[in-house]
């Protein structure tokens, strides 16, 4: 990208935008924001929360059960904690969802159940950082906010040729960004730059003959988009053993303990452990318990093992963790992805 060619690029970018873009349930397509229609930013801010570190096709499913059973910010901020965490089951990062009931029950305490119409008032509400509440004013006010995700560094770095490595490089790609923010339309911009960089400028294999900003672009001129934006090598995650411990009763309730609200798997139900995520603690109570083999799970920053341990104990066996949940009432969907593996296992095997 040469000085000056920035205007020229991002004006190709609407213009590929407006005829390529990807149709997806919180978006308003630019036809319908020409004839007046403004995006709702409760469903922005919900498809941004859930968009980081999962993808659209994960998100989309997510993203109709929540504006279902909660179609404004002031319906999720009245919802029960249990509720919400048990609809992000499976999502992963469960921080998110508690940032989320944290942020729409600040919306409604504090601003009347009317999200701010800034980044900065955004910014200002709990769980919001510099992305979302950029990604949400670009998106719902068209603020020249800018707004850059993995997916936009990696456009950015190759129009620019770019070689220096992330993480280090995020302060001079940011200013790459800013230069091609335009002052209309920036929200579709920043919805332009992220399908660019999801559909043509990806990761491995560009597809820069269909690039609306091909002849801008350094890196492709070069020859080198493929390999850029250079990363650092990230540190090997590490690998942690557990134990997991099922216990059933004999009239078929389930031993579920609800985690500690801060740290991972923060709030969620699951199964007791030991290790792995968590102090080494004693079985939740005395039992024959049977190990069934173990499932893994890989985290943020390390792989999980758990060891299965189940057991069949009396009715009126008393643990000193968790809680029997009746079996009948007892819904596996509400588990997060490690324990439900944890209870897969367990279903598949034989009885004893
Ligand atoms: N990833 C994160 N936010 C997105 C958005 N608004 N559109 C497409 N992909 C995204």
């Amino acid at each position: 990208m040469r000085d000056g060619d920035e205007s020229r690029a991002g004006a190709a970018l609407l213009d590929w935008y407006d005829r390529h873009h990807r149709g997806m349930p919180w978006r308003m397509p630019p036809a319908a924001k020409a004839a007046g229609a403004r995006p709702d930013p409760y469903r922005v801010w919900l498809s941004e929360v859930m968009l980081q570190q999962t993808t659209v096709a994960t998100v989309r499913g997510y993203y109709e059960k929540f504006t279902s059973l909660w179609p404004t910010v002031s319906d999720l901020a009245r919802a029960e904690d249990a509720d919400v965490m048990a609809a992000w089951a499976g999502l992963g990062y469960y921080a998110r969802a508690r940032n989320l009931l944290k942020c729409a029950r600040a919306v409604l305490k504090d601003h009347g159940g009317v999200f701010p119409d800034s980044a900065e008032g955004l910014r200002a509400l709990p769980g919001i950082g510099p992305y979302t509440a950029a990604a949400v004013a670009a998106i719902s006010y068209d603020e020249p906010a800018v707004v850059v995700d993995g997916n936009v560094e990696r456009v950015v770095a190759r129009l620019w040729a770019d070689e220096t490595p992330l993480p280090g490089a995020k302060p001079v790609f940011t200013d790459y960004a800013t230069r091609l923010t335009p002052a209309a339309r920036p929200g579709d911009h920043a919805q332009a730059m992220m399908d660019l960089g999801a559909t043509i400028c990806s990761p491995r294999n560009p597809a820069c003959a269909l690039c609306p900003v091909n002849d801008f672009c350094a890196a492709h001129k070069a020859g080198i988009a493929a390999s850029l934006p250079r990363k650092m090598p990230k540190p090997e995650k590490p690998t942690r053993q557990g134990t997991a411990y099922l216990a059933r009763r004999r009239d078929g309730a389930v031993l579920i303990e609800t985690r500690p609200p801060k740290g991972l798997l923060g709030g969620m139900p699951g199964f007791p452990t030991s290790g792995g995520v968590g102090p080494e603690i004693p079985p939740p109570l005395p039992a024959y318990w049977q190990n069934l083999g173990e499932v893994r799970h890989t985290f943020t920053h390390f792989h999980l093992v758990l060891q299965v341990m189940v057991a069949e104990v009396g009715n009126n066996a008393t643990p000193w963790t968790g809680q029997f949940v009746a079996g009948a009432s007892f819904d596996p969907a509400v588990l997060p992805t490690a324990m439900r593996k944890v209870w897969d296992l367990a279903a598949a095997a034989p009885a004893p």
